[in-house]
């Protein structure tokens, strides 16, 4: 689990100003699109596959300061299903080394059990390599108890996509009367989707789009955009992040029940999901 929270990236002093910022409200959800891995590549002088490897390194600092400052869900923008038209070269490069993360994610399970982090892919997985589908189904499956720290990886996903295949379960819902039509709200919806709602949203790189990421899911969301290359970007960029934050937060809403045919299908959606990750660990291609 080294690989994937760094325990060694924050100094005493850096403790103790994640302490500071923690006395303020802290995110509940935070959300990262992680860009300006090719600009920092080339900055370098390194390869554009080394770039995305001090990408996934600086995701693992990140990991751990939001352990630190108890943040307990956050999602990151890996894969876009737009990144798939990018060079052969780049995308093989990018699913190595998310099967080399993985390989290692499912040998140190024990670590990650201990830190009580969750893993979950958001995304359209039946695009994924056989090998690699199988692989974040299963690190999906062995981690889904722990809940100190919820880590969504956002792959092979756009926001579009992932509200289509909402819809799509919502549609099957109400043709096998699991749903009736009154019983389709905005709740219903967000609770389809394979991602809750970010309290704060990060985008480095100087880049000030949403670029298809969360779509729905940010409609109250404080934005922060900050200039650093994501390999760059540095504890104190997230700090001041999550001070803009505590400047701009909207108060928060109570969640509104669901009825029982709301919870009905909701549980329903929830074991064919796993059905489908136990499915693609079975299937030998
Ligand atoms: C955006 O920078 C970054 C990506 C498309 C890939 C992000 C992936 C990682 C940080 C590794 C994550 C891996 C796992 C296994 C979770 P860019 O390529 O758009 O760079 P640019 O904006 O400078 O061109
Ligand atoms: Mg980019």
């Amino acid at each position: 689990m080294s690989d994937w929270v760094n325990e060694n990236c924050v100094s005493f002093f850096q403790l103790f100003c994640i302490k500071v910022v923690k006395t303020g409200r802290i995110p509940q959800h935070i959300a990262f699109i992680m860009d300006g891995n090719r600009r920092y590549a080339k900055k370098v002088s390194v390869k554009t596959s080394d770039g995305h490897s001090r990408g996934f390194d600086k995701l693992s600092e990140t990991l751990k300061w939001c352990l630190d400052l108890g943040i307990p869900e956050v999602t990151v923008y890996a894969f876009s299903i737009e990144n798939f038209k990018r060079s052969d070269d780049e995308v093989s490069a990018l699913m190595d080394l998310a099967r080399d993360k993985f390989k290692r994610l499912l040998d140190a399970m024990d670590q990650i059990n201990d830190w009580g982090v969750r893993i979950h892919i958001a995304g359209r997985l039946s695009l994924l390599p056989p090998d690699l589908r199988k692989m974040v189904s299963k690190a999906m499956l062995a981690t889904r108890h722990n809940n100190k720290l919820r880590l969504n990886i956002a792959y092979a996903y756009t926001g579009r996509d992932e509200i289509s295949r909402a819809a799509s379960h919502i549609i099957d819902g109400v043709n096998d009367n699991k749903l009736r039509t009154e019983d389709i709200d905005e709740d219903l919806i967000s609770q389809t989707l394979d991602l809750g709602h970010p309290e704060l949203l990060i985008r480095t790189s100087g880049e000030v789009r949403l670029s298809d990421f969360m779509l729905w899911q940010t409609s109250n969301t404080v934005l922060y955009f900050s200039d650093a290359l994501w390999p760059e970007f540095t504890v104190w960029n997230l700090l001041v992040a999550i001070i803009h934050f505590q400047r701009y937060a909207p108060p928060q809403l109570p969640e509104k029940q669901n009825n029982i045919s709301q919870e009905k299908f909701l549980r329903k959606l929830e074991e064919k999901r796993l059905q489908i990750l136990e499915n693609y660990i079975e299937c030998s291609t």
